[in-house]
């Protein structure tokens, strides 16, 4: 039996439910939650960047015939800089910006220490942005993020403080830790009086769904499945594609752990709810309990459905991806835990008549998939998949 068949013989859907205030309209954009012009400036900015290239935006044809819809695209955030997730867009540009308002003040890059918690990408892409900015980075880590991780954020000449407990414990104390010593938080989420610097790390995001666009010409998805942590990513790819599409949006479905649906519990609320995380998920970029408010805003009227799925699809998916099985022409893709999301949700989906009703995955759909990452964890990666990096 293939990796993809046994994917599809275990893939599960925890919970699927319809977003009650979804209604698009046209795109605010509002400065205080994400503008055109910031979202336009952080993608002129990141293309100007050495190295920079657009992300690859593959066919996974196997998958759509598997499946049943039309088409399924996966956007490939692996090679982004070398840095094996779309993470390095933005942290690193999130840097570029508060450094440069410091320097124009008479500042020195020396001088200028950024503070982060993290599960493992943003701190990586943080860590490599201070590195290129000549600043100085803290990365506050919980008792979860495995060494890997750590040496990963270590070797760009970052600061790793490991703290006992969950990611909610490791961002108290370096907030804690950064007011008293005046170092600049660049955090991936947001909260009430702390917007602006996650306000671009979400303009950094949003240049991934403008290559999409590109991409894809005059096409447009039907439905996005975007991974969820604490919601930065999908805000900044929903930016672009409502500024596009408006109220004629497609779906945007948000996947997160079962283990950690703390935006599937908010819009069921209809207000930011917190979840408190028993178990971490394999997908450890996506175990986050409390949503990001500007992800709030730019979500809550933007996604149509939210949905939770299990871990069982992580492995086989991964091994498929990486065994060459989604496309006819068995294109290995190095696709790590978080990556399998989408996908795992989309099995999931169409493999139960309900949900597919549900969700409107027919033979017309086009569906997106965001990889968000490749072998961040190269152990676990080659414990899973067998292949050594
Ligand atoms: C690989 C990967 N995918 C997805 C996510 C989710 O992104 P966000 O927390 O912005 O929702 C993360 C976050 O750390 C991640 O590292």
């Amino acid at each position: 039996m293939s990796n993809l068949d046994q994917a599809m013989g275990q893939c599960s859907i925890v919970e699927c439910i319809t977003n009650q205030n979804h209604n698009p309209g046209t795109f605010p954009d509002d400065e205080h939650v994400l503008s055109n012009a910031q979202m336009q400036t952080a993608q002129s900015v990141i293309a100007a960047w050495p190295g920079y290239e657009p992300t690859q935006l593959l066919e996974l044809d196997v998958v759509a015939n598997a499946c049943g819809v039309k088409s399924v695209l996966y956007k490939d955030e692996s090679t982004r800089f070398g840095l094996q997730s779309f993470k390095a867009l933005g942290g690193a540009y999130a840097i570029a910006d508060v450094l440069n308002s410091f320097v124009s003040k008479g500042g020195k890059p020396e001088d200028f220490t950024a503070a982060t918690a993290t599960d493992g990408n943003h701190g990586r892409s943080v860590a490599w942005g201070a590195q290129q900015a000549g600043c100085n980075a803290k990365i506050y880590i919980h008792a979860h993020v495995s060494t890997a991780r750590e040496d990963a954020m270590k070797a760009y000449g970052a600061d790793v403080i490991r703290v006992d407990g969950n990611y909610e414990a490791s961002l108290a104390a370096c907030k804690s830790d950064a007011e008293k010593h005046g170092w600049q938080l660049v955090s991936d989420t947001s909260w009430d009086g702390y917007l602006d610097v996650p306000r671009q790390v979400l303009a950094g995001y949003s240049i991934i769904s403008a290559e999409v666009m590109d991409q894809m010409g005059e096409q447009r998805p039907t439905h996005a499945f975007l991974p969820v942590g604490v919601g930065g990513l999908a805000s900044g790819i929903v930016g672009p594609f409502w500024d596009d599409m408006g109220s004629n949006m497609c779906k945007a479905i948000s996947v997160e752990s079962a283990m950690s649906a703390c935006f599937l519990e908010s819009i069921r609320n209809d207000r930011p709810t917190l979840v408190d995380i028993a178990e971490e998920t394999m997908m450890a970029g996506l175990s986050c309990g409390e949503i990001s408010s500007l992800a709030w805003d730019m979500l809550r009227p933007t996604l149509s459905h939210c949905l939770s799925i299990t871990d069982d699809g992580v492995a086989p998916l991964m091994q498929a991806f990486a065994n060459g099985q989604l496309t006819t022409d068995s294109t290995k893709i190095e696709a790590g835990e978080c990556s399998t999301s989408g996908l795992a949700a989309l099995i999931a989906a169409t493999s139960d008549p309900a949900f597919k009703d549900q969700l409107g995955l027919d033979e017309n759909a086009i569906v997106l998939l965001i990889g968000t990452e490749g072998a961040t964890d190269p152990a676990l990666y080659s414990d899973i998949t067998g292949i050594n990096l």
